[in-house]
Formats: structure tokens, C-alpha cells, sequence
């Protein structure tokens, strides 16, 4: 198998391409990219048989920003037979993948691709137990081994390959499923929900998004994200000129500042958690975080860049690099992870984490 696949956001195949062709480059790995715009995925087609396998492990899955998922896969399986689409997919998995661990049968995240997740649900099913005789996946579901994907791009057209566990996105078709709480104020508290998910470690939740942390949430109302963090037991200070929900305020947890996100200044020094959906041009966004991170005015920052119509990748890469420089320079040592996730529309979101140097040189975490 010589390609690897990515799934992206409808409309974002271009910058997932940029992306793939960029990072696929500074490994020495060579290919091209195939585009179609809408579709919902980029394939990237590797001159070296091999390279497929080696970009998809050892190019950190966290360090993809529009890449939903990434898998190695075949050629394209056109015209699967209606009385036997099992056959050529065991085919083409025979020899690749041995012992796998789960099956997904995914589709594009399109409205057209949405037709085929009926027939998806319902084929898991028998090619499951094929591929269990086959032995190509375990009797039983196993977290630690590869997984199976076989990607229907229309009626008996599909990708067939496999992610590697340690280095790809563990949801369905690249996608945390969450479900809108009924008493958040907006929607948009499902993006910083899907940001916690994403960029937090599950057995690190307790200690990092912990209950009693103080946090600052620039371009708050109506109050989604707040709502977030006040449900995670956080105190906080909600920065905005517009109204926030009046549930939100009957917590007790939460300070309405009336303010400019721009000129706010935190009311203490013990400040874990800054986020920011204030809808600004992204470099004053993300020069507005370095200053905090800088400063040590929070441990965490979690914030949005909105996109501009064009060059969008360039604006994400440039927006980064300057945020990198800026912390080098005032020699702060981060972690800076950026991603479009499910929830985001023309935007990304960055989270970066500041990392103490605990005295004796030894690096520690605050
Ligand atoms: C997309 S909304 C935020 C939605 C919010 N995250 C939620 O989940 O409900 C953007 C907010 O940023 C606020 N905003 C924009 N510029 C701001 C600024 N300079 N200072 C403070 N708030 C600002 C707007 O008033 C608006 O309420």
C-alpha cells in the first residue's frame, strides 16, 4: 500500500494537502497529493511503495492541524459486486494487516457521503466476522493493534486500509461524538468541549481541568465556553460587553467583567486556564496569548484563529511560527498543538501548555 489517507472538513482539502505534502517533505518522504474539492479527504500518493507506512508512523498524528485522520491504504476498489463486496476487501487486506484490533466501515463527512452510513452500520457486521476467519482482526476488540478502515467514497467504491493505533485519532471517521448539554447558553461550548478531548489526555483531566482552578475567558458571551469550565467546578472571569446567561451567573462561579479582551489583565496570580473566541484577525489573537503565556499569567491557553478566505494554511503556519519565535525568544518552553476540530468552522483551535523548569535544571510541570 503506497498511499495514506486523510480525512478533513468538506472545504479544506487544499490546506490538509499543503499540509500532508509539507511535513511529508521534511521526512524526505516524496509524493503528490490528490484533491478533490469537497470530498472530505486528501490521499497522498508516496513514490516509494514503503514511505506510506513510515509517514503514517512517524509523522506525529498531533502535529497535523487539518487532518482528521490518517491511514495507509490501496488502490481504489471500484465496482464491488453486490452479492460479494467482502471478497476484494479481504483480498486486499491479506498480508497487510494481521491480528487488527477493530473494524470501522467510515464514510467522507459530506451530505452525500451521509446516505451510505445505513448500508455502512449494517455491512460492519458480516465483513467483521470475514475478517475475524481471516484472521486478519483479533476475536476480540483490541485498542493496542491496528485498525481496520475501509472508506466508502460512493455505492461500492472504497478505500481499504488500516491507522495505527499509537499514531492516528481514535473516534469514528476522525470525530468525537458529543452531545450539546441542553442548559449551555451556545453551541460553541462544543468546541471548547471537543478541544478538551482532543488536546487533553482523559487520565489527565482531573488533575489538569480540575475542580477549584481559576480560568479566563476572553470574548465570553453568551457563555458556551464558560459553561465548560464552570462545569469542570472552575472559577471564572468571563471578559466580555455583552450579556452572559443568567444560569451561568446563579453559579456563583463565574465574575462578569465588562471589558476589552485586549486590555483585560488577570485579577490574580493563580490563573490556570485562559481561553479565547473573541472573533479578531488571528495575529492579534496570537500575539494576545503569547503575552499571557509570557507574562505567566496562565499554564494553559486554549483559543481560536479565524481563518481568512485565502492562503488559510499559510495564515495557521505563520501564525504558529510567530507564536514559537516569541516564546523561544523570552525563553519560555510550551507545547503548541493546533487543530480543526469537528466543531470548528472557517477556524482552528490552538492549545498551547506552558512548562516549568523546576530548579536543579530538571523540567517539570507547574
Ligand atoms: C463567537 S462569540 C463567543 C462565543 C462564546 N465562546 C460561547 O461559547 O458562547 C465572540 C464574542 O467575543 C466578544 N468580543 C469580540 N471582541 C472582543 C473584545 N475585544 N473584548 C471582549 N470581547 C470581545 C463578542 O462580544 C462576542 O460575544
Amino acid at each position: 500500500m503506497n498511499k495514506v489517507l486523510l480525512y478533513c472538513r468538506p472545504g479544506f482539502e487544499k490546506e490538509c494537502a499543503a499540509e500532508i505534502s509539507a511535513k511529508a517533505a521534511e521526512r524526505e518522504i516524496y509524493g503528490f497529493p490528490r484533491v478533490k474539492e469537497n470530498s472530505g479527504y486528501v490521499l497522498f500518493e508516496c513514490y516509494q511503495f514503503e514511505d506510506a507506512e513510515r509517514l503514517a508512523r512517524e509523522l506525529p498524528f498531533d502535529d497535523l492541524i487539518f487532518a482528521r485522520q490518517m491511514l495507509v491504504v490501496g488502490e481504489l476498489l471500484r465496482d464491488l459486486p453486490q452479492e460479494d463486496r467482502i471478497t476484494p476487501i479481504v483480498g486486499m487486506l491479506t498480508g497487510v494487516v494481521e491480528k487488527g484490533g477493530e473494524l470501522r466501515v467510515e464514510v467522507p463527512d459530506t451530505n452525500e457521503a451521509k446516505e451510505l452510513t445505513k448500508f455502512c452500520r449494517k455491512f460492519t457486521v458480516p465483513l467483521r466476522t470475514a475478517l475475524r476467519e481471516s484472521k486478519i482482526l483479533l476475536n476480540y476488540e483490541s485498542p493496542k493493534r491496528p485498525v481496520v478502515h475501509v472508506f466508502f467514497i460512493a455505492p461500492g467504491t472504497c478505500y481499504v486500509g488500516y491507522s495505527l493505533p499509537e499514531n492516528s485519532s481514535p473516534f469514528y471517521m476522525g470525530i468525537p461524538r458529543l452531545k450539546f448539554p441542553s442548559d449551555a447558553p451556545s453551541r460553541s461550548t462544543l468546541k471548547l468541549e471537543e478541544a478538551f478531548h482532543v488536546f487533553i489526555p482523559a487520565d489527565e483531566w482531573d488533575e489538569r481541568l480540575a475542580s477549584g482552578m481559576y480560568a479566563v475567558d476572553l470574548g465570553a458571551c453568551p457563555g458556551g465556553w464558560t459553561y465548560q469550565l464552570v462545569q469542570r467546578s472552575m472559577m471564572v472571569y468571563a471578559v466580555d460587553n455583552g450579556p452572559m446567561a443568567p444560569s451561568l451567573m446563579d453559579t456563583g462561579q463565574v465574575m462578569h467583567e465588562r471589558a476589552d479582551g485586549f486590555k483585560f489583565r488577570p485579577p490574580r496570580t493563580n490563573i490556570s486556564w485562559l481561553v479565547c473566541d473573541m472573533v479578531e484577525k488571528p495575529v492579534r489573537v496570537a500575539n494576545l496569548m503569547t503575552d499571557w503565556l509570557v507574562n505567566g499569567w496562565c499554564r494553559e491557553a486554549i483559543f481560536n484563529l479565524k481563518l481568512p478566505m485565502k492562503k488559510r494554511y499559510e495564515e495557521v503556519t505563520q501564525n504558529l511560527a510567530m507564536i514559537q519565535e516569541r516564546l523561544n525568544e523570552n525563553g519560555i518552553n510550551a507545547q503548541i498543538r493546533a487543530r480543526q476540530l469537528y466543531h470548528d468552522r472557517e477556524e482552528v483551535t490552538v492549545h498551547i501548555r506552558r512548562i516549568w523548569a523546576a530548579a536543579g535544571g530538571r523540567r517539570d510541570e507547574r
